[in-house]
């Protein structure tokens, strides 16, 4: 039986239309999913859309809508990027779903059965647009520490989590998992923040109506957050014991902008464990993007649209600059040049030239029919090398979601090529006869080291590999075992590559 995989993205806000920090999320997760696959795991991906809470009910009122309408609308903007994208989910859940809405309404009976959750009041500073209550010690000058807007005096009886009786264990287990939070530095600020103490955490409202009432007491609304983290099993199946459930929970990996950790490995965590059940693997927080160096934002009318970025630049080229340009924890910057930077130097010159070069040997010196390659020379054993050692070099990167290491790894061995080309000079070859062997020798390590290049680019850039890999005569459905050099069988015909990327201007 395969080894199972479960990755997920945040659900997103369906109060506003999709910018490239939630492509990036969404397209790192997709590489992950589809790196997975070919290395011969059975892989669940899941995104989806939270569309509850007091954000989406203010959202819909502004608009003249019901939340409902709101949500049916946007998120269908987001279910048309993530195509355009190429996105290779196997669900998308919405948190309006009756799935959905069953196992959120489960899993906090369970908890308030068992004790976890009690009923109190609540008096406290809050952030509507963060959906978060803030002790006054914790405001910043009388406004939201997290995005300074200003905060409401709320009271309201409330159904409380006790958070506080999980401090040790959470303590314990992220001490006792060093890859659970990850990256290290985002780490230590939860092992600081569980330190300083936690407290019982307010899972219900009262003040409005969006949202899953708390069984048996419907004036109370389960708090927006405990309701969009449960997602990640109620898309599973949970509370039933569904083979998409035993199959996949827990995840291995959540996939999320740092902004969110602490839900996801504070809060997500002590519910589960409150609830009786296993935890996720590993919490990922990436970093932040700015634009042109400020912090991208509505009111400075500097969102970066995913459509426009894709219609002109193009798919694979959006999605190779996300997960290249920055390592994968950090915080970016986006900017165009930087982009068509990367367009035209790694992606045309590097890698598409190195293609069409080569396919046009082939073509020209061997009818674009593969000849078999003789004895390796040093130089050709050079290249396999580089190519094979590349394989477990990227596959440790990709252990640590280090998507940019992994490209890294990939365009040593494209340069590699490039330099195999100059060196081995196949056109002072084709004018000697006798060098009729080198020159199949040289032709065939050539291709095939792109093709196990492109094998691994699938995960990446999937589009252009399926190009790549068609002009080199392999089919476009790719596994583990096409990894192995010596998968381009000799008599192979070989088309030649049009230009993978066209270079733009700066
Ligand atoms: N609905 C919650 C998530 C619930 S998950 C159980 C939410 N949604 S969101 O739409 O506001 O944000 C989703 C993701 O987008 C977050 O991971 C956030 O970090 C990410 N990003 C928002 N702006 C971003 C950048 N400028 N750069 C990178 N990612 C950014 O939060």
């Amino acid at each position: 039986m395969k080894p199972s995989f479960y990755v997920t993205t945040p659900i997103y806000y369906v109060n506003d239309v999709p910018h490239i920090g939630h492509a990036y999320t969404t397209v790192a997760g997709d590489v992950l999913a589809r790196y997975k696959r070919l290395m011969g795991y059975d892989v669940y991906f899941l995104t989806g859309s939270d569309e509850h809470g007091q954000k989406v009910e203010k959202a819909a009122t502004t608009a003249g809508e019901t939340p409902l309408e709101l949500a049916d609308r946007v998120v269908k903007r987001y279910q048309a990027l993530w195509e355009r994208l190429g996105i290779s989910n196997n669900d998308f859940i919405r948190t309006t779903q009756e799935r959905h809405k069953k196992g959120v309404a489960h899993i906090f009976k369970d908890i308030l059965d068992k004790g976890d959750i009690y009923l109190g009041e609540y008096e406290d500073w809050y952030c509507t647009p963060c959906e978060t209550f803030w002790p006054e010690t914790q405001l910043i000058e009388d406004r939201c520490p997290d995005c300074n807007r200003p905060v409401e005096k709320l009271k309201e009886e409330s159904y409380f989590f006790r958070m506080s009786k999980y401090q040790e264990q959470l303590l314990a287990h992220i001490e006792a998992n060093p890859e659970f939070i990850q990256p290290k530095s985002k780490r230590n600020e939860i092992i600081s923040f569980v330190k300083d103490g936690l407290r019982d955490l307010s899972v219900s409202r009262t003040t409005f109506t969006w949202g899953i009432p708390v069984p048996g007491n419907d004036k109370h609304i389960i708090y927006v957050w405990f309701d969009a983290l449960t997602n990640y099993m109620t898309a599973l199946g949970y509370p039933e014991a569904t083979d998409n459930y035993r199959n996949f929970w827990p995840a291995n990996v959540h996939l999320i902008g740092k902004d969110i950790l602490r839900f996801h490995a504070v809060y997500w965590p002590t519910f589960l464990m409150a609830a009786g059940l296993p935890l996720p693997e590993k919490v990922f927080a990436h970093g932040w993007w700015t634009v042109e160096g400020q912090k991208m934002s509505k009111s400075l009318q500097n969102v970066v649209e995913p459509n426009m970025l894709i219609d002109k630049y193009g798919v694979d080229v959006v999605r190779y600059f996300l997960l290249r340009e920055v390592p994968f924890g950090l915080d970016g910057d986006f900017s165009h040049a930087a982009l068509v930077q990367r367009l035209n130097s790694d992606l045309a010159n590097d890698l598409g030239n190195l293609l069409s070069r080569s396919t046009a040997m082939a073509v020209k010196y061997f009818d674009g029919i593969l000849p078999a390659p003789a004895e390796l020379a040093d130089i050709d054993q050079g290249l396999k090398k580089k190519t094979t050692d590349m394989i477990d070099h990227v596959d440790a990167c990709m252990d640590d979601l280090a998507f940019s290491k992994a490209l890294q790894a990939v365009w040593e061995v494209v340069s590699a090529g490039n330099k195999y080309i100059d060196e081995s000079a196949p056109w002072t070859l084709a004018k000697d006869p006798n060098q009729k062997d080198r020159l199949a020798t040289v032709m065939y390590c050539l291709l095939e080291s792109q093709r196990i290049v492109h094998v691994l680019l699938s995960a990446f850039i999937p589009a252009t590999s399926e190009k790549a890999l068609t002009s080199l005569g392999c089919q476009c459905k790719v596994e583990k075992a096409d990894l192995d050099w010596g998968g381009l069988q000799a008599g192979t015909t070989i088309i030649k590559a049009e230009a993978l990327f066209p270079r733009m201007e700066g």
